[in-house]
């Protein structure tokens, strides 16, 4: 079975079942701080798993692009990627377990033709916070699945996605001791005081991994043996004149990652040093590290992305490529690169004393110019140097350290972004809005959104325009935007047909796709966007607008960054 056929079988099931289909929302989080990529096909549907109502109802499937970096360092075994794609079905507080399970295993056995005999499963043993889940076990007792084990929460609970949120226990679904779906099934509320609430309504949260399940179903114990990358792994055996099955590794974190390179670039991010685009930044490298080991010298990312975008059947929704912005992108990275590259491999020579490499230099090598471990040894070899006595330890040390830092940050970035959906980006979210139309009403028409990103302290909007933004315009923006908070509009939300919606003129994304049904939200006399929200329910609740600061955001493209004061 291709990737392509499980999609279709998937969304038909759950259509079948009374669910509506949702496109893929882009892989760059719209105005959420918290992460850097849509990491879960819950993702875009936080705030209808808080509470909201989806304009679509109750039932919803899709299938997403996701990006999951946390384990980038495992990506080269048989199961790691950074991009994937997720398929889900959700109940916003709809149907629960009962229908998930049944549902689940009949998808598996009927459709995909799982012998039940080869399926086993794992439910929440409990703890302080939450009791066993009994029924979840029971439901797949009496659907006749034997194989059953408790698991702690570290296994089997799920959420929430900040500290507060709705979370709760999950069943894992493996087929042959692989683990294929994820059942989440949000029945508590955890709070800021750290206590488990029951949720009056309880979600049904699912997530099934298109690149493994794939691999499982056709019996590969090697994703990377499955028709979504043959092409790709292909295509960089004839480069590097190697072969994939002797040495896997290099092929699959290259595979891997010029594949999440061209579907972060084609969602709008460039390489950088911050961020998403660092991230991005980091991938391209990687690659390009790896092929320098395969043998490969000369450029090859552009030739292998055109593969990956050629191949696109394989993967879900209809991407729309921009091949050649694309391949621009990744050249001139490449270039960029091949000359750091070069720099660094010098840079070794500088990092020696007494003929010997230390292992701090060389972690020092590997987390700056991205040279994996086997590389710097090679070189240090290469040259008639030797590693230091303590040189692994070392460099396992100083990684550690690394890591357990940037979890901290990370950690850290979480939390100050658990205002996400809290209170004050909420406000920020709906001055974004009363910002666009107030761009429109002083630079023109023409003037729309490129890009927005929203802290708990700070808003930036990108749009296209030309020039520099003058004194006198700014001021007029700010006060535009200041006269419509003290005017104290209400924010008020319609759900209306998509065409309807464009219609009446609300304000849209060209590059995103939409449901059929969606929210508008109007300010009136203000502003009319077509848009998920949250936002607050009236404008005099936003304090004091100011911009503060503006720059180019690329050719064509400026950007605003702004705060609210006293709120
Ligand atoms: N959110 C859950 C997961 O990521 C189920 O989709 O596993």
């Amino acid at each position: 079975m291709t990737a392509k056929e499980l999609k279709k079988k998937f969304v038909d099931f759950f259509l079948d079942h009374g669910h509506l289909e949702i496109p893929s929302a882009s892989i760059i989080p719209e105005n959420d701080p918290t992460t850097l990529f849509i990491s879960a096909g819950m993702h875009p549907l936080v705030p209808y798993l808080s509470g909201q109502t989806h304009p679509l109802g109750k039932r919803l499937v899709n299938v997403q692009k996701c990006i999951r970096t946390g384990d980038i360092d495992e990506v080269g075994d048989c199961h790691h990627h950074t991009f994937f794609e997720m398929l889900g079905n959700w109940s916003l507080g709809d149907y629960f377990k009962k229908e998930s399970i049944s549902w689940s295993l009949e998808f598996l056995t009927k459709h995909l033709k799982i012998n039940p005999s080869e399926i086993s499963v794992t439910c929440f043993e409990g703890d302080k916070n939450a009791p066993k889940d009994n029924e979840s076990a029971q439901i797949w007792q009496d659907l006749g699945i034997a194989k059953i084990k408790f698991l702690p929460a570290v296994d089997n609970w799920w959420g929430p996605a900040g500290q507060t949120g709705p979370c709760g226990p999950d069943t894992e679904i493996f087929f042959n001791g692989l683990e294929i779906w994820n059942n989440v099934f949000m029945q508590y509320l955890k709070t800021a005081n750290g206590k488990f609430q029951k949720l009056p309504k309880p979600n049904v949260d699912t997530g099934m991994g298109v690149e493994r399940t794939v691999a499982i179903l056709n019996g590969f114990n090697d994703d990377y043996l499955t028709s979504i990358w043959t092409p790709i792994i292909k295509k960089i055996e004839d480069i590097s004149g190697k072969k994939y099955q002797d040495s896997p590794r290099p092929f699959r974190i290259i595979a891997d990652h010029i594949r999440s390179a061209v579907f972060v670039i084609a969602d709008g991010i460039e390489p950088s040093n911050k961020e998403a685009g660092y991230v991005l930044r980091r991938l391209i490298r990687r690659a390009i590290v790896q092929a320098q080991d395969l043998g490969i010298k000369n450029n090859f990312v552009t030739t292998l992305a055109e593969t990956i975008i050629n191949n696109k059947k394989n993967y879900a929704g209809d991407y729309d490529f921009d091949t050649k912005k694309i391949k621009i992108i990744l050249a001139q990275e490449e270039q960029k690169f091949r000359s750091t590259l070069d720099r660094g491999l010098k840079e070794i020579e500088k990092l020696i004393t007494n003929d010997n490499l230390s292992g701090l230099n060389a972690f020092n090598l590997y987390q700056s110019f991205g040279f994996p471990l086997e590389l710097i040894k090679e070189e240090v070899e290469k040259r008639h140097y030797k590693l230091a006595s303590d040189f692994t330890d070392q460099f396992n040390q100083a990684k550690l350290s690394h890591i357990k830092l940037s979890q901290t940050l990370s950690a850290g970035k979480f939390k100050s972004g658990l205002a996400d959906h809290s209170d004050i980006t909420t406000k920020y979210h709906t001055a974004t809005h009363l910002l666009q139309s107030a761009l429109k009403k002083t630079l023109g028409e023409q003037v729309h959104q490129a890009g927005s990103n929203l802290t708990a302290s700070r808003l930036r909007f990108d749009f296209n325009y030309p020039d520099k933004l003058t004194e006198k315009q700014i001021t007029k923006i700010e006060n535009l935007v200041n006269l419509a908070i003290k005017s104290a509009l209400p924010v008020v939300s319609k759900n209306m047909p998509l065409s309807t919606a464009i219609a009446s003129g609300a304000l849209h994304l060209a590059s995103a796709q939409y449901p059929d049904t969606v929210s508008v939200y109007t300010i009136p006399g203000f502003s009319q966007e077509i848009c998920i929200g949250p936002h607050v329910s009236n404008t005099s609740e936003l304090g004091f607008f100011k911009i503060t600061k503006q720059e180019s955001a690329g050719s064509g493209k400026r950007r605003l960054y702004a705060v609210l004061d006293k709120i």
